[in-house]
């Protein structure tokens, strides 16, 4: 039976690509505010004895997750066999640790609850520094693919001579797999967090890279901090203006304006986060993903193969 695809707001071109790539067809999904601020959710299409794929990227999580729970739930009491979930950008990964006592390991705790809501999960390059996959804090299967081979695409197609650089530890997974395809020298820089929005960067030595044009490779930008502070480092060690890549571009509070007044070369984002800065296509890295979990579900479940 074909997979019936729903897509949150926001989340068509998506569910496009879904339904174009995979045996499945598109759903009606509607969603909106009652005028009290609650959610209205109501599924327009027969669901009954199929899987159902939900199409949602999840920045600004908040304000997304009880319409995907409640499409989840419905389509679920409908009839839907099993409901997964395709996510670009998965939240909530920052907090795996208590940093100071107290504090929700909201990791740990948001994996758990999405966990409830869907039986399945695919992603993009998820944000794992101490905890080394996404089956280590989700309950369900949960598959991630990487975007490091269309970055490295990106990145010879449009930079001469470049020399890519991580502007933290944990961005060292992500930059040495795109310098690794490109063929390009990469360098990691050392960052510090003061706060939500401030941090520190330390530079090593980079003048053997002066000649270079710097690409600096981050999986997330919020704030813009962390690369408003790495090129300005870059610049104090005489380097050109940097091209800022950014997997998934969130762009919190005027960031992307930020970052422009910050005298980067270009700001480039894939497109898990719909942003003018999106440059990097990276919706059919999901599919293959999806597939293996619609035949996994229907191979549990008993149901037709794919
Ligand atoms: C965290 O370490 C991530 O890899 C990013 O570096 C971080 O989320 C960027 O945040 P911001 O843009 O607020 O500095």
């Amino acid at each position: 039976m074909r997979a019936t695809v729903l897509a949150l707001p926001g989340n068509a071109p998506l569910a496009a690509r879904l339904v174009l790539d995979l045996p499945a067809r598109m759903g009606r999904l509607e969603v909106r505010r009652f005028p009290d601020g609650e959610t209205y959710v109501r599924i327009g299409s027969p669901v009954a004895g199929r899987p159902v794929v939900i199409a949602a990227t999840l920045d600004r999580p908040d304000e997304k997750l009880i319409a995907l729970s409640l499409a989840a739930a419905t389509a679920r009491e409908l009839g839907a066999t099993a409901v997964g979930l395709v996510a670009p950008y998965l939240p909530y990964l920052r907090q795996d640790r208590r940093f100071r006592s107290g504090e929700a390991l909201s990791a740990k705790h948001f994996a758990r609850l999405l966990s409830g809501v869907v039986d399945w999960v695919v992603t993009v390059d998820p944000h794992l520094h101490r905890v080394p996959d996404l089956g280590g804090l989700y309950a369900i299967p949960a598959e991630s693919v990487t975007a490091a081979s269309r970055i490295a695409q990106w990145v010879r197609e449009h930079v001469q001579a470049p020399v890519l650089v991580g502007p933290d530890e944990e961005s060292r997974q992500w930059v040495g797999r795109v310098a690794d395809e490109v063929g390009a020298p990469v360098v990691t820089l050392l960052k510090r967090r003061l706060g939500d929005r401030e941090v520190c960067i330390e530079l090593p030595d980079l003048a053997p890279y002066r000649g270079r044009t710097p690409v600096l490779v981050d999986d997330i930008v919020s704030t813009g901090r962390t690369l408003i502070e790495a090129a300005r480092g870059l610049a104090k060690l005489g380097l050109a203006s940097p091209w800022c890549i950014a997997v998934h571009g969130i762009f919190a509070g005027g960031a992307y304006g930020r970052l422009q007044a910050a005298g980067m070369a270009g700001v480039v984002t894939c497109n898990t986060v719909r942003h003018p800065s999106n440059a990097i296509e990276v919706h059919d890295l999901l599919t293959p993903a999806a597939a293996h979990r619609l035949a996994e579900a229907a191979a549990t479940s008993g149901g037709e193969s794919w």
